[in-house]
C-alpha cells in the first residue's frame, strides 16, 4: 500500500472551486482510533460553510472537509476493541472525509445497517446525530406533540419528519418549492407549508402551536418561531442560514415559559457524541434495519468532483443528501 492517498483540500477560503484534488499521507489511528477505507462521504452544508471560511474546524480535527463517510475498517489503533479490520461501518468525523482514508474515534462508528449500502450508509451520521441531539435529547420531543422543522427537505429536514413521525409526533415542516413539500408529505409531515406561498406562523397557530421547532433559518424566522410555539414551547437553533442577528421581544418568552436552546455537534466532546451513537444503535438502527425510515438520496459525485457537488448544493435544488464516491 503507497503511504498516500487521493483526498480532496481547500486550498484557500471560497467558493466551490476551491475545493483541489491533492495527495496527503494515510493517517495513522492513534489510542481509541480506527481508519476507515472510505467508499463513500456525505456531503453537508457545514462542509460549504467551512470551505468559505465561516466554520473553523477545531484544532485537533483534519483541515480536510467531510464529518461523515461509510467504508471499511482499514487499521484499529490501541485499545480498540469494539471493531476489527475489514467491518463495514459508517461514522461521524471529526473532518477529513472526502479521502480515501480517514480517522475517527472507534466510538463514533455504527455497524452498517442490515440490508443497507455503504452508499446510504454514508448518509446517516451527521444527519442523525444532529436531529437525535437536538430534537429528542436537547428538545425533549415526546408523542403526539406537534414538531415544526424548517428546511423540510433538507438532509436534516428529511431526517427529522421521518425520525419524529415513526415516534409518534405530529410533525409539520416548511420547504420553499410545492417538490419540495410534496417530499415532506411523503415522508410523513402531516402538512408541509411553501413558504413562498403560506404564512408558517398561520398554520401552526391554527394547530395550537408548536411544541417543539428546529430552525436552521433564523433571520426573521427568529421572532416568527417565537410567534408559532405554543404555550411552554421549545426552539432548537442548530443554523443560521439568514444570519444571528435579529431584534426579539423576549416578553413572550417569559410570558409563554418558552424555551430558546440551540447547539452543534462538532465541537462537542468525544464522550458526548459516544452517547449519542449508543442512543442512535438503541433507538434508531431498528428502524432504519425494518425500512421504517431511510436516508433520502439526491445525487452522488466522484471523489475528484466535490467542487461540483458543492456547487450543486448551494445551488439549492436538491432534495435529501448528496454523497462523493470515493
Ligand atoms: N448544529 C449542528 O450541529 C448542525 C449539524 C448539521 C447541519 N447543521 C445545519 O443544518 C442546516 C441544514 O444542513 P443540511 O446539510 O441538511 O443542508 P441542506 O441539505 O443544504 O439544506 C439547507 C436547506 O435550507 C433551506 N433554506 C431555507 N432558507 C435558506 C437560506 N436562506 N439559504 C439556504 N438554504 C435555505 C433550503 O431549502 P428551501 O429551498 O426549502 O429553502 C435547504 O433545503 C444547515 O444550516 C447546517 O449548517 C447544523
Amino acid at each position: 500500500m503507497s503511504d498516500l492517498m487521493r483526498a480532496i483540500e481547500i486550498s484557500e477560503p471560497g467558493g466551490p472551486d476551491v475545493l483541489r484534488p491533492c495527495e496527503q499521507p494515510i493517517p495513522t489511528p492513534g489510542a481509541g482510533e480506527v481508519l476507515i477505507k472510505v467508499a463513500y462521504a456525505g456531503v453537508n452544508r457545514p462542509d460549504a460553510l467551512q470551505r468559505a471560511g465561516l466554520y473553523r474546524p477545531p484544532a485537533s480535527a483534519s483541515p480536510l472537509p467531510g464529518l461523515e463517510a461509510a467504508g471499511t475498517i482499514a487499521a484499529v489503533g490501541p485499545n480498540v476493541t469494539d471493531w476489527k479490520e475489514g467491518d463495514a461501518v459508517c461514522a461521524l468525523l471529526p473532518g477529513g472525509g472526502y479521502a480515501e482514508y480517514v480517522l475517527t474515534p472507534a466510538a463514533h462508528c455504527l455497524p452498517v445497517p442490515e440490508g443497507m449500502g455503504l452508499r446510504e450508509a454514508a448518509c446517516l451520521p451527521e444527519t442523525f446525530f444532529t436531529v437525535w441531539s437536538n430534537v429528542f435529547d436537547r428538545g425533549g420531543l415526546q408523542a403526539g406533540e406537534r414538531f415544526l422543522v424548517h428546511g423540510g427537505s433538507s438532509g436534516i429536514g428529511t431526517t427529522a419528519i421521518q425520525l419524529a413521525n415513526a415516534l409518534g409526533a405530529r410533525v409539520f415542516a416548511t420547504a420553499g418549492s410545492a417538490e419540495k413539500c410534496a417530499v415532506c408529505l411523503q415522508l410523513g409531515a402531516e402538512q408541509a407549508v411553501n413558504y413562498r406561498e403560506a404564512d408558517f406562523v398561520e398554520v401552526l397557530k391554527a394547530e395550537g402551536g408548536a411544541n417543539l421547532i428546529l430552525d436552521m433559518v433564523g433571520g426573521d424566522y427568529l421572532p416568527r418561531n417565537v410567534k408559532a410555539l405554543a404555550t411552554e414551547g421549545r426552539l432548537v437553533q442548530i443554523g443560521f442560514l439568514q444570519g444571528p442577528k435579529v431584534e426579539l421581544n423576549f416578553a413572550q418568552v417569559m410570558l409563554r415559559r418558552l424555551t430558546i436552546t440551540g447547539s452543534t455537534l462538532r465541537p462537542q466532546s468525544d464522550l458526548a457524541k459516544a452517547k449519542i451513537a449508543e442512543a442512535l444503535l438503541e433507538k434508531v438502527w431498528p428502524l432504519l434495519e425494518a425500512g421504517r425510515i431511510a436516508p433520502v438520496m439526491d445525487s452522488e459525485f466522484g471523489l475528484e468532483d466535490a467542487a461540483k457537488a458543492h456547487a450543486h448544493m448551494e445551488g439549492g435544488a436538491h432534495i435529501g443528501k448528496i454523497v462523493l464516491k470515493v
